[in-house]
């Protein structure tokens, strides 16, 4: 029998790499051919010719334009509303309120059901409450988006204020509660930590803080849709078209087949593009309206309805013997939330995972504060969290007078620290020793402050980052293979900007044994197979799956309809696999026949097949994640306390790279999210009135060009056993311990610790 290197481009048994003692798909060790191939994305000219349309682009006839108002107080009602002036004014159709707009059933929060997407469950303009600053209380709708913004600015509210939450200290005082991640506690205790750290030889015990953030991807949220009858069609810009067709339908009362959702190109989602209020409001003005609604939020209007990053404070402390062994690890705190969201900052989940320790305690507590829901933001938890533990873990270094990457690699753990599972591949260690190398880390000088440059400080930092191998359940795809040797792969899933379409179609291709201009890869329509969030790192891994299944499905039909005649005759589907536009048996490749001949033969044109993924169940045996290994240096002006990244260095370990070109870029974009985390981004949230003051990208900083230094970065490209392709997640990894990274090298340069993000220039002079 051949080796799995050298039977080229045959597949074996599918879903072997699920079981302890399966094989891995064979695509994980393809040398030659197309995985990892770096491939320009395929999208790339339609986008750059302005071809590609987004969710605010699509052109629909007698379309009109929605535009929003918002509340001005945090909790309350409505105590007058005159509309007289908007319904005057130029080209408007309608203004709708909580007086006017149809009956709905509040949105399904996410987290709360398979295809809930909502990012809070509140019935806004079904009464006159005000749940949060920023709140919609009335939509324009004119001939015109310039129309549609006056009459928006021409509507007079009065409010009766309530009591509302929006002081963080306030709402500690009213008392916390356990914070829950997908149904779990985020609670972990082993041993006596608290003991074991008063017993410690070292210890490190500090406070970190990290601010609210609000999404600004490139493309801000929008909706085009219409209603044919009691069909409502949306060109939406989503992570979950399945979800938000379900979702949509829950709220009007559908079935979610009435409910068709297409989101071909994305342009940003970070967590953000799941469902918003501005979904039902659009679907609701224009069933009022009787006409196709185009409802595209502004920046600011994102600001005041797409939730964000939220506040968290957090402990971590850390005792260690004298030669650097961790005796206690302890990382808690208290995240903020809204009475209507689900989900924490779950800033625990890395350190249950990167290093062992005799003991642990670590736990998530939350306070509810009236104001938007949060919501999921790039490496949710894990972004922040690794800024406390990964500080902590460079003071401890310090305390100890060793090299911090010394210290990490000493407490690098065998098995899951907490869980005690295997890990499915783990190179950490591979990653740090790469990226040192790299980096010249060896010319650091460990004593702060001892680099200068005129005004400016220099300093070496690092950080280890770690986000979960996910893959949720629903992954289905189907394909349909032609005579003309073409292949077309459907599924529901999503185009953000990350190069899924062209990854995909390079690992369909290669799966099929065909050219990549032979697949096509059809995606983002909520008619198509599969309930695919674009979410938690996980996309990769559950269309690959699906594919999988789909083309297992498809083997099993073609060796049926290629009969006794064929070479491949009397042979399981176990035993064949796609090679050279054909199916070949796998341990004899001359084996072999065209899907053509075999199409053909069978008096067939084409072939569709149909495939479920597997239950998840590789991730309940072994101890999956992605790792890297961050080095930054940093500029800090002595005299301005101005912060210049100079150089960073990602080195990842995630498993098998499919495209070498589009992941780097997805690595370097998550570094420079984890500079605007660590530098500039921060919501600036009035704590007086729950108002966000600073809705516009003139007064949010997120990081621009001249804020970015050359970023490198390599990878192991270790092909894990347990994942489709071997390949695990790349989105989240880049952010987290980027941030770590950037304050333990301004710490070298400095001697200032700064544990409170952003590290602005006021914290360091
Ligand atoms: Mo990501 S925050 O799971 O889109």
């Amino acid at each position: 029998m051949s080796t799995l290197e050298d039977v080229r481009p045959v597949e074996l048994a599918s879903e072997s790499w699920l079981s302890p003692g399966g094989r891995p798909d064979s695509l994980m060790r393809r040398k030659h051919g197309l995985i990892g191939a770096p491939v320009s994305r395929i999208d790339g000219p339609l986008k750059v010719q302005g071809k590609a349309t987004f969710a605010a682009e699509f052109p629909i006839d007698k379309m009109v334009y929605a535009a929003l108002a918002y509340s001005s107080i945090a909790k309350g009602r409505i105590a007058t509303l005159d509309t007289g002036e908007a319904e005057a004014a130029p080209g408007v159709v309608l203004i709708m309120t909580h007086r006017n707009a149809p009956r709905l059933q509040p949105m399904p929060m996410i987290l709360t059901g398979a295809k809930a997407l909502g990012g809070d469950n509140l019935p806004i303009l079904q009464d006159d409450r005000i749940h949060w600053n920023g709140q919609p209380i009335a939509v324009a709708v004119a001939q015109t988006q310039e129309q549609a913004d006056h009459a928006a600015s021409l509507i007079r509210a009065t409010f009766e204020a309530e009591p509302a939450i929006t002081d963080f200290a306030e709402a500690k005082a009213k008392g916390v509660e356990q914070g829950q991640f997908f149904g779990h506690p985020l609670k972990v205790e082993i041993g006596d930590a608290e003991k074991a750290l008063a017993g410690s030889t070292a210890q490190i015990d500090a406070l970190y803080s990290t601010p609210r953030h609000t999404h600004n991807a490139i493309e801000p949220h929008a909706v085009t849709l219409a209603w044919k009858g009691d069909e409502l069609v949306v060109h939406d810009t989503t992570q979950a078209v399945s979800h938000c067709a379900w979702t949509l339908a829950t709220v009007f009362g559908l079935d979610e087949s009435q409910v068709h959702v297409t989101s071909p190109y994305v342009g940003g989602g970070f967590g953000s593009k799941t469902f918003w209020q501005h979904h039902v409001l659009g679907a609701a003005a224009s069933k009022l309206a009787g006409r196709p609604v185009r409802l595209a939020l502004s920046r600011e209007g994102v600001y005041r309805l797409v939730g964000g990053r939220t506040l968290t404070e957090q402990r971590v402390a850390i005792g260690a013997a004298s030669d650097g062994g961790f005796e206690a690890i302890i990382h808690t705190g208290t995240s903020a939330m809204t009475p209507h969201n689900a989900l924490p900052e779950a800033f625990i989940l890395q350190t249950q995972t990167l290093y062992r320790a005799d003991s642990f305690k670590l736990c998530v507590d939350v306070v509810r504060l009236d104001m938007l829901a949060n919501t999921f933001m790039r490496a949710p938890g894990e972004a922040i969290g690794t800024f406390a533990l990964e500080c902590a873990i460079d003071e401890m270094a310090v305390k100890l007078g060793m090299d911090p990457i010394e210290l990490r690699i000493r407490n690098e753990p065998d098995q899951h620290p907490t869980q005690g599972k295997p890990f499915s591949s783990r190179n950490l260690v591979e990653a740090w020793r790469a990226g040192a190398e790299r980096f010249g880390w060896a010319a650091r000088r460990s004593t702060p402050g001892a680099t200068r440059d005129g005004e400016w400080w220099i300093g070496m930092g690092c950080a280890a980052s770690t986000y979960p191998y996910n893959r949720f359940p629903g992954g289905a795809a189907r394909i349909t293979l032609s005579r003309d040797g073409r292949a077309r792969v459907e599924i529901a899933a999503h185009e953000m900007g990350m190069g899924t379409s062209t990854a995909q179609t390079q690992v369909a291709a290669e799966r099929l044994g065909l050219e990549m201009d032979q697949v096509t890869f059809a995606y983002a329509d909520s008619g198509q197979p599969g309930v695919v969030m674009a979410g938690g790192s996980q996309q990769t891994a559950a269309i690959g799956a699906a594919v999988m299944a789909a083309q297992r499905a498809l083997v099993a039909q073609l060796l049926q309809l290629a009969g006794n005649d064929s070479v491949l005759a009397g042979l399981s589907p176990d035993e064949v696999g796609g090679l050279d536009g054909g199916l070949a048996r796998l341990d004899n490749p001359s084996q072999w026949e065209s899907y053509a001949a075999i199409l053909a033969r069978a008096q067939r044109d084409e072939v569709t097949a149909d495939g479920i993924a597997p239950p998840p169940s590789e991730t309940q045996t072994w101890s999956m994640h992605s790792y890297g290994a961050m080095f930054c240096e940093a500029r800090v002006n002595a005299v301005t306390g101005e912060v210049r990244v100079s150089r960073f260095l990602g080195a990842f370990d995630c498993g098998r790279i499919l495209n070498s070109k589009t992941a780097a870029s997805q690595f370097k974009g998550g570094i420079i999210m984890g500079l605007g985390l660590a530098l500039m981004e921060e919501t600036q949230f009035d704590e007086r009135s729950g108002r966000i003051m600073n809705p516009s990208l003139a007064e949010y900083h997120v990081p621009v060009h001249m804020d970015v230094p050359d970023i490198d970065v390599i990878w192991t490209d270790i092909p894990d056993p347990h994942a489709p392709m071997g390949a695990r997640g790349i989105g989240e990894i880049g952010i987290t311990g980027a941030a770590a990274a950037v304050a333990n090298a301004i710490f070298n340069a400095t001697g200032k610790r700064i544990r409170d993000l952003p590290l602005t220039l006021d914290k360091l002079i």
